[in-house]
């Protein structure tokens, strides 16, 4: 398994005591597959999705990445376990404003040492459509080419896991549908494991296996 995740609870604090957020979620991730998170509104996809991104740590349970346990790995050891295995989509795109879309892809190669970050952050946005806007920046860019961008910056280290959080929630249908099929068709060709929040019922449909979370708890698979 490229991730399991076992009984894992997320509890945290409110102004009126203790919420449980997630309720002993065991879960394990294939390598090579896509799998759709599913579920109401406030029922913890997104929780669930950044405790395996290690952004997010569990009250209890553990997380093992490849057969290792890294429940309890410092923050510095998740921040390099996460550059070096994952990425991860945000609805939002999470773009750095600062920088134009080349820099966005390449920062985290050059973060890695990578030889030749700039010439692959170049063909990855090529990659995914947008060899003519390498200079813009992110203001500059629509929705769709932001969310190509953050896709570009998600698969440039070559990740096992992808990681998206309704990547096409503010994007229009026909924007959406083609920023999917480009995600599915990436992650395909690097042989990486998508973990993927959707609404959209067709969208979990394509993936090789759903899993429905419901207040905190996984209901069906
Ligand atoms: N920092 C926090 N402190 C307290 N409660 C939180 C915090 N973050 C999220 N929650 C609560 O945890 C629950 C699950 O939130 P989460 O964002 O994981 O849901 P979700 O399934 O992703 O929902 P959506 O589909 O709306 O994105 C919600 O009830 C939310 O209010
Ligand atoms: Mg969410």
């Amino acid at each position: 398994m490229l991730m399991t995740l076992n009984d894992i609870h997320l509890t945290l604090p409110a102004n009126n005591g203790d919420v449980p957020i997630l309720r002993g979620i065991s879960l394990s991730l294939p390598r090579a597959k896509a799998i759709a998170i599913v579920g109401p509104s406030g029922s913890g996809k997104t929780s669930l999705l950044m405790i395996c991104a290690g952004l997010l740590r569990a009250t209890k349970g553990s997380v093992c990445l490849e057969g290792t346990d890294i429940t309890h790995v410092e923050e510095d050891g998740l921040a390099t376990l996460r550059r070096d295995n994952m990425g991860v989509v945000f609805q939002d795109f999470h773009l750095i404003p600062t920088m134009t879309a080349l820099e966005n892809v390449s920062i985290p190669l050059e973060l890695a040492r990578i030889d030749g970050a700039e010439a692959r952050a170049r063909s990855l946005l090529s990659d995914v459509g947008l060899p003519h806007r390498f200079d813009h920046y992110p203001s500059q860019l629509s929705g769709g080419e932001q969310q190509r961008v953050a896709i570009a910056r998600a698969l440039s280290m070559q990740p096992k896991l992808i990681l998206a959080d309704e990547p096409t929630g503010n994007l229009d249908q026909e924007t959406g549908r083609a920023i999917m099929d480009l995600l599915f068709e990436r992650v395909r060709a690097q042989g990486a494991t998508l973990v993927l929040i959707t609404h959209d019922p067709l969208l979990a449909k394509a993936c090789d296996a759903q899993i429905h979370i419901q207040d905190g708890k996984v209901v069906a698979v």
